[in-house]
């Protein structure tokens, strides 16, 4: 579960599942560039107009340990990878054992699995690392990425603040490996 895998997408498309790599950088600029600005505001809080380099270097170079990063690719063609999602997680310092979770997936993508095969992926491999609990920043109409939450995740408790909700959870194993 925590390495390179391959399934299938809601309407049938084969794609992989693989931890990110900083060979993934030009992907991030390119599915930025593509987001709807709605989709921007949901995962970032602002109207976002470009990721700045340190932010590129941050996001496409995670260490697999206080920076888990995995990117879902479709392969219409069986084998031509086009990356459709991305998720994070990120080792809170103060609290080990706790990660912000957070991905988006490309607007024509949405729906159609890719943020459930990315999470189970997040959540395995957090689980390999010593991270049980989550917590997630969303708005608070994100019924998407809180049903993520409630398919991976057990005793979700909910925080509203300043106009987002921080939802945190615990790791759910069994949903993970079941
Ligand atoms: C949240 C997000 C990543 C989900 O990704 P996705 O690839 O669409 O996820 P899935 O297709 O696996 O769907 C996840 C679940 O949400 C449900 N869902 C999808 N869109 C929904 C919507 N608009 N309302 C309610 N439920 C929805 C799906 O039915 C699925 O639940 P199910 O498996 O029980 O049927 C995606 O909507 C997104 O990128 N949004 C913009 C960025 C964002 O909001 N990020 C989260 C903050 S960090």
């Amino acid at each position: 579960m925590t390495g390179k895998r391959k399934t299938l997408l809601l309407d049938g498309t084969p794609c992989i599942i693989r931890p990110i790599s900083p060979a993934d950088r030009n992907a991030f600029v390119d599915g930025f560039e593509e987001l709807s600005e709605e989709s921007r505001f949901r995962r970032f809080f602002f109207n976002k107009k470009t990721l700045t380099e340190s932010e590129l270097v941050k996001l496409a170079n995670p260490d697999g340990y206080e920076h888990i990063a995995y990117g879902v690719a479709a392969l219409e063609d069986g084998e031509t990878e086009t990356p459709i999602a991305v998720g994070h997680c990120f080792r809170q310092k103060d609290e080990p054992d706790l990660a912000e979770v957070a991905l988006v997936t490309s607007d024509l993508w949405q729906g159609f699995g890719a943020g459930s095969e990315l999470v189970k992926s997040l959540a395995a491999a957090s689980l390999e690392k010593g991270i049980r609990r989550w917590f997630a920043v969303m708005l608070p109409d994100n019924d998407a990425m809180l049903r993520l939450l409630q398919k991976y995740g057990t005793n979700l408790r909910e925080n509203l603040t300043g106009g987002v909700v921080e939802v945190f959870c615990d790791i759910d194993e069994k949903a993970v490996y079941k």
